[in-house]
């Protein structure tokens, strides 16, 4: 695996696949890799020749009182990790690289990025949309690959390549879970092994919403009655949505911890 710091760099390394017209996959993140991301380049790694993953802590998906300061960072532990899933260039540029002085054109969606966590974390997804821009014309991906676990996520960037005509196919992959059904994230290492079972209700409450949609009854009341019966968390949504499907998503803070999770819903009946 190749370690590529700079724009420069990643041209000069990239520019043989281009020529050769090679599948390269993209995969987004901003590192402290868990087996959700580890997915992603398993599945990039089976569809193309070439895998690219980006690490990068975006600031400008984070607001003024978010935790971009304390978001889990470790490089040599996540070089390791790409590395054995057989990735073939790790791209972790410094800020300066990405947003160079004088940096300023933002890429804003419409309506899809203002709701649920677009209303709660204002120019979230312009942060969003505008790295993954940038990473697209960077790399020049065939396919990216992004997590079902933050569908809003992937919902606004599969609008966002299908309006402005970006020449990337968006792969949307299913969310891992640990084995007690909380979807693993690099925040939940912030929970304490009691706020970790209050965390439990989430996914737990999203099952109970997608049973109760199933059999024609209301999956937002269901979800709802389950998370305000737990004291230890606060409901920021409970919300059916279109994210690239029908949809139960719900966002909760558990201590200082926010969670996000979601649930496809099937066909009712
Ligand atoms: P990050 O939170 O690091 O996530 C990188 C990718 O991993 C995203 O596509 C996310 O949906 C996916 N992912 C996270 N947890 C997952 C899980 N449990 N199962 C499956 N996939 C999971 O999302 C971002 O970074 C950033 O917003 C980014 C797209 C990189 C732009 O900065």
């Amino acid at each position: 695996m190749k370690l590529v710091r700079t724009v420069a760099d990643l041209r000069a390394t990239l520019s043989g696949a281009w020529d050769r017209g090679d599948t390269i996959g993209l995969v987004p993140t901003m590192g402290a890799f868990h087996d959700g991301h580890l997915a992603l380049m398993g599945a990039a790694r089976e569809e193309c020749d070439l895998v690219v993953v980006s690490l990068f802590v975006n600031p400008s998906q984070f607001g003024p009182s978010e935790d971009l300061a304390r978001y889990p960072r470790d490089e040599a532990r996540d070089a390791a990790l790409a590395d054995l899933e057989q990735v073939d260039v790790l791209f972790v540029p410094v800020a300066g690289e990405i947003y160079p002085a004088g940096f300023d054109t933002w890429v804003e969606p419409g309506e899809l990025g203002l709701i649920l966590e677009g209303a709660i974390r204002p120019g979230h997804f312009r942060g969003v949309a505008t790295i993954c821009t940038k990473l697209f014309s960077l790399v020049r991906p065939t396919r990216a690959y992004f997590g079902r676990k933050d569908a809003q996520q992937l919902a606004v960037l599969k609008q966002l390549v299908g309006d402005l005509a970006l020449p990337v196919e968006i792969r949307g992959c299913p969310t891992v879970r640990d084995a007690d059904g909380l979807a693993l994230s690099s925040r939940n290492v912030f929970l304490s092994p009691e706020e970790r079972v209050v965390a439990l209700n989430l996914p737990r409450a999203l099952q109970a919403g997608a049973a109760a949609h199933a059999a024609g009854a209301d999956a937002i009341a269901a979800a709802r009655s389950l998370l305000d019966a737990e004291r230890g968390l606060r409901v920021d949504y409970v919300a059916l949505a279109d994210l690239d499907g029908p949809t139960l998503a719900a966002a909760v803070q558990v201590g200082d911890t926010r969670l996000l999770d979601n649930v496809l819903l099937g066909r009712r009946g």
